[in-house]
């Protein structure tokens, strides 16, 4: 848990340090190399000066070479070195004159080549500059400026301290909001984490209070969003559950009693036995029906997408009338068809005859006597497009949107004598969406209802045909 917080001081720190490293090194090293720059052309063009004024001599001797000195009258410098042509120091006013040199930058100044040198401590910058002394073309001698700056070399140790103390205190101030930060956002997350355990514990009205629109706010919407559709799916699983175990408890119970009576009656006559067996195997027909719908949806539900196979409107819309003819003659209701040909829908054979059927079936069922049933199917664009119009009795608009709910009846006890379990369109609406469908219901005029399905029309290649 509190990995995520040693982690981001872990990188803070790291990145704190090499930012604070590079403040302390950078500025330092470039001012001590444009000193050293400076230093360079300082001490090169008065040596040069110097080596001019002494090319004017034939030999480089102590007296001669004192007196251009004293003409020069050179300041500023730690220590001046004259030597001749054979290595005898004439001039050293840091030193002794007279032995052959032993510093190296002389005899390479004899030698023919500059030397520039310059070294920083914390108390100075000690530079040299050595070069030779030409006359005519030959090297008579050389000569070596040197010079300890420590001003400069002060002010750099000043800067160099004034940054360490600035960057140990941004050092520390950002350590601080790094703390604070991560305090709080472990705080947060700890929040988060709480709720999710809350939820998962099966307390589905939890909210997370979220502030703010940074990630970890959106992180908590989206959780919210999420437990409010957990809570939704709860809530309509316990009423499907109740709904379900009611619609079975109804014809069970109907049952129970019917036979008890036919148990306890010892005397009952053999005709009215029959018509309470009758109402039995009625009741336990319903039962059935209303198992192999919940199965179909449960099935529907799963969202096993079984193989669709292009399936002729016209042919499932003729099987289901042959079905419900007998229906429609014993309501006195008239089938109309309307049925183009080449009404192909990518779909599953089953589930299309549920859809046209349960669609049928209403329109007879809820039609009046003397009615009549529209069914139609069309190709338009690139949809394909089945309508069932009745002239029964219609829909209230505020039932509309319901209707396709589960175990939803408009009018409960007409719905449950014609032997209806309110899962039909359910069923309807469930697998017209799986098979990429619409589905809308509206007013027929100027009596009845209308129920249009949309399908996406196949291609021929989609088809074979
Ligand atoms: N064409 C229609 N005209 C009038 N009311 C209808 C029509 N179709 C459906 N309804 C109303 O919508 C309700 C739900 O219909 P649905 O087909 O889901 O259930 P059901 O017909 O009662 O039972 P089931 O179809 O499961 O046997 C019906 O009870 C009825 O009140
Ligand atoms: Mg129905």
């Amino acid at each position: 848990m509190h990995s995520i917080r040693i982690q981001l001081i872990t990188f803070i720190t790291a990145v704190l340090l090499i930012f604070l490293v590079m403040l302390n090194i950078y500025p330092i090293t470039s001012s001590r190399d444009l000193i050293f720059e400076e230093k360079k052309s300082a001490l090169s063009s008065q040596a040069a000066v110097v080596a001019s004024s002494l090319s004017g001599l034939d030999r480089l001797g102590p007296e001669s070479v004192g007196e251009v000195l004293q003409l020069l009258d050179l300041g500023g410098f730690s220590r001046t070195v004259i030597a001749a042509a054979d290595g005898t120091v004439v001039y050293d006013d840091g030193g002794a004159a007279g032995a052959v040199s032993e510093n190296e930058d002389v005899l390479a100044a004899l030698a023919g080549q500059c030397v520039f040198r310059s070294r920083f401590t914390e108390e100075a910058f000690s530079s040299s500059y050595s070069m030779p002394v030409t006359s005519r073309g030959a090297t008579i001698g050389a000569v070596q400026l040197c010079e300890h700056d420590s001003e400069r070399a002060e002010l750099i140790s000043a800067i160099q301290s004034r940054l360490m103390r600035f960057s140990l205190l941004i050092g520390a101030v950002a350590l601080v909001f790094a703390g604070l930060f991560s305090t709080v956002l472990l705080h947060r997350m700890r929040q988060l984490v709480e709720s999710i355990r809350i939820v998962a514990g099966g307390n589905y009205a939890h909210r997370l209070k979220t502030r703010g629109s940074d990630e970890i706010a959106e992180l908590g919407n989206e959780f919210n969003l999420l437990t409010e559709r957990l809570e939704d799916t709860e809530r309509q699983r316990r009423r499907f559950v109740s709904d379900a175990s009611h619609e079975l408890k109804t014809p069970l119970a109907s049952i129970r009693l019917l036979s008890d009576s036919i148990v306890q009656n010892g005397t009952m006559d053999a005709g009215t036995m029959r018509e309470f067996a009758a109402d039995i195997g009625n009741e336990a027909a319903r039962l059935q029906r209303t198992t192999e719908k919940l199965l179909d949806l449960s099935r529907l539900d799963d969202g096993v997408q079984v193989i669709s196979e292009p399936v002729d409107l016209k042919q499932t819309a003729v099987d289901a009338l042959a079905v419900l003819r007998p229906l429609a003659a014993e309501k006195d209701v008239k089938i109309r068809c309307e049925l183009d040909d080449g009404c192909v829908v990518m779909a599953n054979t089953d589930d299309m005859f549920h859809i046209v059927f349960n669609l049928m079936e209403n329109a007879v069922k809820y039609n009046v006597p003397g009615g009549s049933v529209l069914v139609s199917a069309k190709n338009e664009d690139d949809k394909v497009l089945l309508t069932v119009a009745d002239t029964g009795i219609g829909i209230p608009e505020a039932d509309r949107l319901n209707i396709f709910g589960r175990f939803y009846r408009v009018d409960k006890a007409r719905s449950r004598a014609s032997g209806g379990s309110g899962l039909g369109l359910s069923i309807v609406h469930d697998a017209v969406l799986a098979h990429g469908g619409t589905i809308a219901v509206g007013q027929n005029k100027p009596q009845g209802s209308v129920f249009v399905v949309s399908f996406p029309r196949p291609t021929s290649e989609e088809t074979g045909i």
